[in-house]
């Protein structure tokens, strides 16, 4: 196990990942963590993130002095970098010239760190403070036009520093330097798999929940079914899933999800499906404004969640399916309100519980995934696209009816179907069918129409936070047009949104 203590920096998450893609186990945790709780995880190495602040504002992160003696090794990355130089008695300043962006550092090949590593190396560095002076002991094992400490390390201590950032791509030689210091310095094994994590996890909540009840709100998602199967590994029967049915599924996903979680599916846990469609759908009516539909719907599926909570009783334990990059949003949170996001499965404050349980809290969608094939839960359900909690709810613009959701769910179901044999799926980041609340006349066998329009969109994104329009093959549009047009009642034209995110969302709400 490597720590990653983080101070607030940006690229946290990306650390974590990188060492995981050496097969050595890792977790994120605070810089608040304790250093006795620190070293009771038995971390083979520590890695200190970087951070927005300058280590001699007084209200930055800091930590305990003693880490650097407690005979872990340590790297220090950007701010954790200074931090440990100004701790042990270097000096930090601000630096007569900030380095933002591609930056060539000398190294010393000599150094651990560097083995291997091409003594004039391109880096990644974004600081305004830097180290002027290292601290006694330790060598100077890089640097920059303008960065005399740009490396830095304490060979003896197995303490060491770098400036910029060996985590993002930029750096080109990045990915050594870390893989120099996970194994040449901590000695790490290197033999994690993500067939280890799932194990190592099934066993710990085994530990943890003995013999406490557990609830959890499952949705189908990849990231809530991959907590409960490992729940459902872990305790068995004193699990129960809770299943709300809104009726603003995808086509057949209900069922789907009752497949694998049901007493039928191959989980022995306790499985309670609520069909609760014409609720939503009674609450829903007459409301257009997409706002107030999200709202309408989050505070209902948190009604009928209660209601079975109620049910069910004080539990010891509730699940949630954080995944890393959920736990980094909610962390930022500053960012202006575009869309209130709701995730089904958000927390209900009012549920008698004593503690949560987020067993997928350290990783990325991609490793839940994997850990989801780890546990053989079915690919249509592990490659599963995104899908807002809100559902089809936010996907037909204006007024929710029965009879709309037919449409989008129908129409949907073409798209994805035609993707599929199209082979393209895997190269788009998602893609859905949405209902305008537009009619429009059409002709059909010499007969007048007056119809909806369906809106197809998909795009490509790294992030889903920027995004743009992704270029599906005429003839794959043509076909998807013409089957919807042709097998979905009510609907007349198919229209391509060839919008990015900005300034559209990815959404078409
Ligand atoms: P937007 O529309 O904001 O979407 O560009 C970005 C990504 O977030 C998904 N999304 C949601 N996911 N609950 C979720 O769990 C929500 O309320 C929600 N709204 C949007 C969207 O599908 C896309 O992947």
């Amino acid at each position: 196990l490597v720590l990653v203590l983080d101070f607030g920096g940006q690229y946290n998450q990306l650390i974590a990942r990188r060492v995981r893609e050496c097969n050595v186990y890792c977790e994120i945790v605070p810089y608040t963590m304790s250093l006795d709780e620190i070293l009771a995880k038995k971390p083979k190495g520590i890695i200190f993130t970087g951070g927005p602040n300058s280590v001699y504002d007084e209200t930055s992160p800091t930590y305990d002095k003693a880490i650097f003696d407690a005979g872990v090794p340590i790297l220090g990355i950007c701010y954790g970098c200074q931090l440990m130089a100004y701790k042990l008695g270097g000096t930090v300043a601000t630096a007569p010239v900030s380095e933002y962006g591609k930056t060539e550092v000398e190294v010393d090949s000599k150094s651990l760190l560097f083995h291997n590593v091409s003594s004039k190396t391109v880096t990644w560095m974004s600081h305004t403070d830097y180290i002027a002076e290292a601290p006694e002991g330790f060598k100077v094992t890089g640097t920059t036009k303008n960065c005399p400490v740009a490396a830095m390390e304490n060979k003896t201590r197995k303490l060491y520093a770098v400036q910029f950032h060996p985590e993002v791509m930029h750096t080109q030689e990045g990915k050594k330097m870390l893989h120099n210091f996970l194994f040449d310095v901590c000695n790490c094994a290197g033999d994690w798999k993500m067939d280890s994590f799932v194990d190592n996890t099934i066993k710990s909540l085994r530990t943890k929940i003995g013999s406490g009840k557990v609830l959890c709100a499952l949705s189908g998602g990849v990231d809530s079914s991959v907590a409960a199967v490992l729940l459902a590994k872990a305790v068995g029967k004193q699990l129960t899933c809770v299943f709300v049915d809104h009726g603003l599924l995808r086509k057949d996903e209900g069922d789907e999800v009752e497949a694998v979680f049901g007493p039928d599916g191959p989980y022995d846990l306790n499985f309670i499906r609520v069909n609760a469609q014409e609720r939503f759908y009674e609450k829903l009516k007459g409301v257009e404004e997409p706002e107030r539909k999200r709202k309408i719907i989050g505070e209902e599926f948190i009604r009928v969640f209660e209601e079975e909570a109620k049910k069910i009783g004080a539990v010891d334990y509730l699940v949630q399916g954080t995944i890393y990059p959920d736990v980094i949003e909610s962390g930022l949170g500053k960012s202006a309100t575009i869309k209130s996001h709701h995730n089904v499965g958000g927390l209900p404050d009012y549920v008698d519980f004593k503690e949560i349980v987020e067993p997928l809290r350290d990783l990325f969608k991609d490793e839940v995934r994997r850990a989801g094939l780890e546990l053989g839960i079915p690919e249509y359900l592990v490659y599963r696209q995104p899908f807002p909690g809100p559902g089809l709810g936010i996907r037909i613009i204006g007024e929710v009816t029965a009879e709309k959701v037919r449409i989008v769910q129908e129409a949907d179901f073409i798209y994805r179907d035609e993707i599929a044999k199209a082979g393209i799926a895997s190269n788009l980041g998602q893609y859905f069918a949405a209902l305008t609340n537009m009619r429009s006349v059409g002709v059909m066998g010499d007969e007048r129409t007056y119809d909806y329009a369906i809106a197809l969109r998909a795009v490509n994104t790294v992030d889903f936070m920027t995004a743009e329009a992704a270029q599906i093959p005429w003839e794959v549009l043509n076909k998807v047009a013409n089957r919807i047009v042709n097998e979905v009642k009510g609907v007349n034209r198919v229209l391509y949104d060839c919008t990015g995110k900005p300034p559209a969302t990815i959404e078409f709400e």
